[in-house]
């Protein structure tokens, strides 16, 4: 008899030998947000629907062909959440943290859904690593934000990320921006499939998201948003900017940028994927909310925040050459006890290490240390200051130190904690 189920279409199994890479996303998730003071919050996997056609746009995409919506037996319209951010922000008000001291830092990790035709990089059950900071509109906070996240991809030592910031401007600025962008496409609506014209009358910033061909190619030319930001978004923006660059956070201004969901003001940003294509290169992505509390129906209330995507930072952790920390060799034959010996200690001390075993000559096992892609080799041998002494050599730098045994632990990691070489 043939089973009868199969994973339905567009989710995954998160198998044994892949748990590997989502503890380290999560682990490292949980570590850089607790230690900037954000504190987790978890919500509901299904809302009632009205909180999210009201905060990501009766128009947006996620609302008109991708939400899981259901009659529950009450009668009740549910949907399984597409996203966090209109969740948390019912959350922080119907919890009353709007009442403690602002802002009020999140953080969350957990599955999301979204009905889309499967692809690669695009599921219909997903996972994100969210934040929101929600209660104070200082760009200083934006800054705070996008940095949490730039130090997520750089502490799992993903290199291949840049980030893209763009102003979307406010309530104030954006309906002259709005009118200039339909100026700009009305000549050319009869060229536009069908859809971008419905963009064009509904919400013609999605026009310069558009992958239609046609649409594509008038993108260069179309009035950027930057040169309409009223004043206070100009130099809200402006601080966004510098607060990037203090902190040498290396940053893309990218005029074209816009999001998928309708609830953004001022800044919104990216994180894209050198190995990640067309629609699906965003790794990541957010930006300030400010005007999403008042639309939900709550106290006019400033927020900022991103959602990382976990299944595609997962794809790109799987292609990464990383190996053992350390590749342990020794030299001749009778310093194998001793290399164990060290090994173990080090391992001990929670570093991964690599024995070699082989009877190899030295420079085959310096050969086999660097195609895994170890960071450091150790090097034992019994001439050395009678066993007393160790070299440990830097595989990147090709540099290699004698170092006493005491203070072996402490100078491997000395050296571990450098950053690698291509990392930003
Ligand atoms: P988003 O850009 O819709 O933003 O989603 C963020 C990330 O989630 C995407 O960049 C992608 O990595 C991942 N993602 C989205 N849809 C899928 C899918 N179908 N399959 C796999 N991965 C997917 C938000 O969700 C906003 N709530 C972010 C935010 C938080 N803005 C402010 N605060």
């Amino acid at each position: 008899m043939a089973p009868v189920a199969q994973r339905p279409r567009g989710t995954q199994d998160i198998l044994p030998a892949d748990q590997l890479y989502w503890q380290e996303m999560t682990g490292a998730a949980e570590a850089i947000a607790t230690a900037r003071g954000y504190q987790r919050i978890d919500t509901p996997t299904f809302e009632a629907t009205a909180l999210f056609v009201r905060s990501a746009g009766e128009t947006s995409d996620v609302v008109t062909k991708e939400m899981y919506t259901f009659p529950d037996r009450g009668g009740r319209s549910m949907t399984l959440r597409p996203e966090g951010t209109a969740p948390v922000v019912r959350a922080y008000f119907e919890a009353g943290l709007d009442r403690e001291r602002q802002p009020v830092r999140l953080y969350y990790i957990g599955p999301f859904f979204r009905y889309d035709r499967p692809q690669a990089g695009r599921f219909r059950q997903f996972h994100q690593f969210g934040v929101e900071a929600i209660g104070d509109a200082a760009p200083g906070l934006d800054v705070e934000v996008i940095a949490l996240g730039w130090r997520w991809f750089a502490s799992l030592q993903l290199s291949g990320v840049s980030l893209q910031v763009n102003s979307i401007g406010d309530a104030a600025c954006r309906p002259r921006y709005r009118e200039a962008l339909r100026d700009y496409y009305r000549p050319y609506l009869d060229a536009l499939s069908e859809q971008d014209r419905s963009r064009f009358e509904r919400n013609p910033f999605r026009l310069l998201d558009s992958k239609d061909p046609d649409a594509v190619a008038l993108q260069a030319n179309a009035p950027r948003t930057l040169d309409f930001l009223c004043d206070a978004c100009r130099r809200a923006f402006a601080e966004v900017e510098r607060g990037l660059e203090q902190g040498g956070i290396p940053f893309t201004v990218n005029p074209q940028l816009v999001r998928g969901l309708d609830y953004y003001t001022r800044t919104a940003f990216e994180f894209w994927h050198e190995s990640l294509s067309g629609a699906q290169n965003s790794l990541g992505g957010g930006g300030r909310y400010d005007g999403l509390a008042a639309d939900l129906g709550y106290r006019d209330t400033p927020g900022v925040g991103f959602a990382l995507g976990l299944e595609r930072t997962a794809t790109i952790l799987k292609s990464r050459e990383i190996g053992p920390a350390i590749y342990a060799v020794a030299v001749e034959e009778s310093a194998r006890p001793l290399m164990h010996e060290l090994a173990e200690a080090l391992c001990q001390r929670g570093l991964a290490v690599m024995a070699d075993v082989s009877n190899a000559r030295l420079d085959a096992k310096l050969g086999r240390a660097s195609k895994m892609h170890a960071r450091l080799a150790l090097l034992v041998g019994l001439q050395e200051d009678a066993g007393d002494h160790v070299t440990v050599r830097d595989m990147r730098l090709k540099k290699q130190e004698s170092i006493h045994r005491d203070r072996l632990l402490l100078h491997v990691l000395d050296m571990l904690a450098e950053p690698p070489a291509e990392t930003t």
